[in-house]
C-alpha cells in the first residue's frame, strides 16, 4: 500500500516520526512536504497530499498540521477526497468503516506521538463496511457535482 503524507511546519517532527515508523513497517510512503520547520501554509500541503490520493498515485493519505483541522479542510476541497480529523483511535476506525475516509488528519499540537500512531494503525487496519454506508458516502460524493 502506498501512503502519501503531508504537513505544515507545526507538524514537521510528527510527520517524520510517522513517516519513518510506517516505512519501517513496510509501507511505501510518499512525503509531499513540507520538509523543514520554516513557516508555511497548510493549504499548499493539503492540496499536494490530496492530489496524490485523488489521482490514485497514493492509495491513502495522512495530513498533519497544528490542529489537523486546517489541512483537513484543504484536503476536502479536492474532489474525491474524504479527509477526517481524529484525536483518538475509535473515531479513526469508524472513519474508515462508515465514511471510507481516504485521508486521516492529525493535530501535532493536540495529540502525542503514541496516540497519533494508534490512530493511524487503527485506520489503516479497518475496512470500509459498505452497504448502507456506501449509499451515504455516495451521497457525500454527489455533493461535489451540485
Ligand atoms: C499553524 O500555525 C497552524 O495554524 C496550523 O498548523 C493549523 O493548526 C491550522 O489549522
Amino acid at each position: 500500500m502506498k501512503i502519501a503524507i503531508g504537513n505544515d511546519h507545526a507538524a514537521f517532527d510528527m510527520k517524520v516520526e510517522i513517516r519513518d515508523w510506517l516505512a519501517g513497517k513496510g509501507y511505501e510512503v510518499l512525503d509531499v512536504g513540507t520538509y523543514d520547520k520554516a513557516s508555511c501554509d497548510y493549504p499548499v500541503y493539503g492540496k499536494k497530499l490530496a492530489d496524490k490520493v485523488a489521482s490514485g498515485e497514493a492509495d491513502v493519505g495522512i495530513g498533519i498540521c497544528g490542529t489537523g483541522i486546517g489541512i483537513s479542510l484543504a484536503c476536502n476541497k479536492v474532489h474525491g477526497i474524504r479527509a477526517a480529523v481524529c484525536s483518538e483511535a475509535c473515531s479513526a476506525r469508524l472513519a474508515k468503516q462508515h465514511n471510507n475516509a481516504n485521508i486521516i488528519c492529525l493535530g501535532a499540537r493536540i495529540i502525542g506521538i503514541e496516540t497519533a500512531k494508534m490512530i493511524v494503525e487503527e485506520w489503516l487496519n479497518a475496512d470500509f463496511q459498505g452497504g448502507r454506508h456506501a449509499e451515504r458516502v455516495q451521497m457525500i460524493m454527489d455533493l461535489e457535482n451540485k
